[in-house]
Parts: structure tokens; C-alpha cells; sequence
């Protein structure tokens, strides 16, 4: 590293206006809804649903969806456990300057290692952070498979496919678990706007 890019040479610049400022200014408390679960546990879906109620009752939101951001800001990234926790990273930066910024953020990413999501409530902060596991059986999940991508998987097309060829740790002590192969995309929102509004 040159040295001019040193940490060592880096301090924070204070802004004037602050976070707490800006939420003010936009009447709402800035939290991040983290959805993990596997591939077709409906973590867009519950995002796109979660997004829509927020915004119609008046607050400024944003969705960082793991698709959509392999895109453009993580396109450089596959899927191995490296690159995985760099993905996170990455978006759990990008949620935590939006919550900065005083939005509402709704994140969808299969998240799949713990150690992962705890650096995303880090890195957010703990009491930004909702973590809520879409607990949705691999058959379920794979059932569904809205993409085709679980038999792309089976067939070896695609590698490092999460429930199949690489591994899911489901979470020991989310904020909020849903079963979504129970429940209807409706009373999922419900349940997730009541942990919303409980914070
Ligand atoms: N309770 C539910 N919550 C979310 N999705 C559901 C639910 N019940 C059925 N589904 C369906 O499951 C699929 C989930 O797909 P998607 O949201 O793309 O998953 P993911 O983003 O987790 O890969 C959708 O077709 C959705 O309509
Ligand atoms: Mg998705």
C-alpha cells in the first residue's frame, strides 16, 4: 500500500449535520430489515411487500437486494466463502451510510455463513439491525425455485449453490423467524411491520 493511502494517514471528518439530524428531518427512525434465508425463501419478495407498506405510510426507503447488487457494486465477486463475506461487507457498508443518510433499508441476502451476519450488525449497529430468517425448507425452497436455478444447480451448471453445493447456517438467535411455507406473503409483512414498529 502507498503511504499516502495509509489508515494511519486517514481521520474522520466530522460533518455538520449529523445522522440523528437527518432523521429528524425525515421523521423515522433508520433501521435495517436484514432477510437471509435460502435462494426462493422469498427474501425479495418480503423486501419488494416490505418497502411498499413503508413507503405508502410516508417513510424514505431503499432496497439492497443480493441479486441486484452483484450487479453493480459486488459484479467483481463469486460465490466463495471469501468472496461471500466480501459481498456482505460490502452491503452492510452501503446500509449502514443509507441508515447514515436516514433511510429505511430493507436488505436481501442469503447471508448464509453466522459469522457473516454478525459482521452486518457490526458493522450497521446492533440496535439498527432486524434480522429475520426466512425459514423455508431446502425441498420447500427448491420446490419453488422462481429462478430455475436449483435445477441449474442439481445439474452442475451452476457451482457453490447454496443448499445444494454450499453450506447454509441457519440463524441460533434471529431477531424474528418466519416459516414462509406456512405462512402467506401477507402475514409475513405483518409480522415483520410489527417488529418494525416494536423498534
Ligand atoms: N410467505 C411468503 N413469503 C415470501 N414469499 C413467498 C411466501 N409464500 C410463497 N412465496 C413465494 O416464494 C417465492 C420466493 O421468491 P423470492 O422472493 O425471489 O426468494 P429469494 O429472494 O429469497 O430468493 C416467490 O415466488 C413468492 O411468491
Ligand atoms: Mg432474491
Amino acid at each position: 500500500m502507498d503511504q499516502g493511502a495509509s489508515p494511519l494517514n486517514i481521520s474522520w471528518h466530522h460533518g455538520i449535520v449529523t445522522p440523528t439530524t437527518r432523521a429528524i428531518r425525515l421523521r423515522q427512525k433508520p433501521i435495517t430489515v436484514w432477510f437471509t434465508g435460502l435462494s426462493g425463501s422469498g427474501k425479495s419478495t418480503l423486501a419488494t411487500h416490505l418497502e411498499l407498506a413503508l413507503c405508502t405510510a410516508g417513510h424514505a426507503t431503499f432496497i439492497l437486494d443480493g441479486d441486484n447488487v452483484r450487479k453493480g457494486l459486488c459484479r467483481d465477486l463469486g460465490f466463495s466463502a471469501n468472496d461471500r463475506t466480501e459481498n456482505i461487507r460490502r452491503v452492510a457498508e452501503v446500509a449502514r451510510l443509507m441508515n447514515d443518510a436516514g433511510l429505511v433499508v430493507a436488505a436481501a441476502l442469503i447471508s448464509p455463513y453466522s459469522q457473516d451476519r454478525a459482521m452486518a450488525r457490526d458493522i450497521i449497529g446492533p440496535e439498527r439491525f432486524i434480522e429475520v430468517y426466512l425459514d423455508a425448507s431446502l425441498a420447500v425452497c427448491e420446490g419453488r425455485d422462481p429462478k430455475g436455478l436449483y435445477r441449474k444447480a442439481r445439474t452442475g451448471e451452476i457451482h457453490e449453490f447454496t443448499g445444494v453445493s454450499s453450506p447454509y447456517q441457519p440463524p441460533e438467535n434471529p431477531d424474528l423467524t418466519i416459516n414462509t411455507a406456512n405462512a402467506s406473503v401477507q402475514d409475513a409483512m405483518q409480522m415483520v411491520l410489527a417488529e418494525f414498529v416494536k423498534r
